[in-house]
């Protein structure tokens, strides 16, 4: 089997993580900026993270997660954020990188920003738009975890307004998922991949 189609085929959502082990903040950063190469629409890289090793916190964020004690036991939680103002905050720094790339004349330039800027103007599909590209991104951090032995565990079950209130996370912002993320514990076994439809059941060819 090749290499990417292994890293990604046995992925599992791991509840069981050593807590004995840690992981480096560079590590994490590593795993990180490997999966923010995710696309997003116009680049314009909707998302941030929080990253929450300390113990003490990572007990309060338990509870915040109704219990689940992966979010204790995981050597870091990535709380994922998407945010619906991105294209205001991001679009000159993505427009002058595209000019100086040669994606783009100078003389584009103001008439691209306008066009983006008016779509994210729209609350609904600027948060769309942004939990969409965060979820790539989330889904790009739990492959290239694998590749450095890393496992991770997604998760939506916590309460939202109780998150932003404990991180200090804008209201208007989302944070559709978090990712535990740690070492498994090797004395404990998972049960067998839940089912997964085959193609038939979820696509046509036309
Ligand atoms: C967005 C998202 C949220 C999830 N939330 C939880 C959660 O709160 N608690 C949990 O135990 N599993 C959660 N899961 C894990 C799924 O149940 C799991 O991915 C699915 O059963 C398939 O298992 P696998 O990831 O091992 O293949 C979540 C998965 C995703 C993608």
């Amino acid at each position: 089997m090749k290499e990417c189609q292994k890293l990604i085929t046995e992925r599992r959502s791991i509840t069981f993580f050593d807590t004995t082990k840690e992981i480096s903040d560079d590590l994490i950063k590593e795993v990180l900026e490997v999966a923010a190469t995710a696309p997003s629409a116009n680049n314009l890289q909707p998302w941030e993270v929080k990253v929450i090793k300390d113990k003490e916190k990572k007990k309060i964020l338990k509870e915040i997660c109704f219990n689940q004690q992966k979010v204790e036991d995981a050597s870091a939680v990535i709380v994922l954020i998407a945010n619906p103002k991105a294209a205001f905050e991001h679009i000159d720094r993505v427009l002058d990188s595209s000019v100086e790339l040669g994606y783009m004349p100078k003389e584009r330039r103001e008439s691209a920003k306008e066009r983006v800027l008016e779509v994210w103007k729209d609350m609904e599909q600027a948060k769309r738009k942004s939990i969409r590209d965060t979820a790539l991104f989330a889904m790009n951090i739990m492959i290239v975890a694998r590749v450095y032995d890393l496992e991770t565990h997604p998760m939506d079950g916590f309460n939202e307004e109780k998150m932003k209130e404990f991180l200090g996370i804008d209201v208007e912002k989302i944070v559709p998922m978090i990712i535990t993320i740690g070492y498994k514990d090797p004395s404990k076994d998972l049960l067998p991949r839940a089912y997964r439809f085959k193609f038939d059941e979820f696509g046509e060819i036309i």
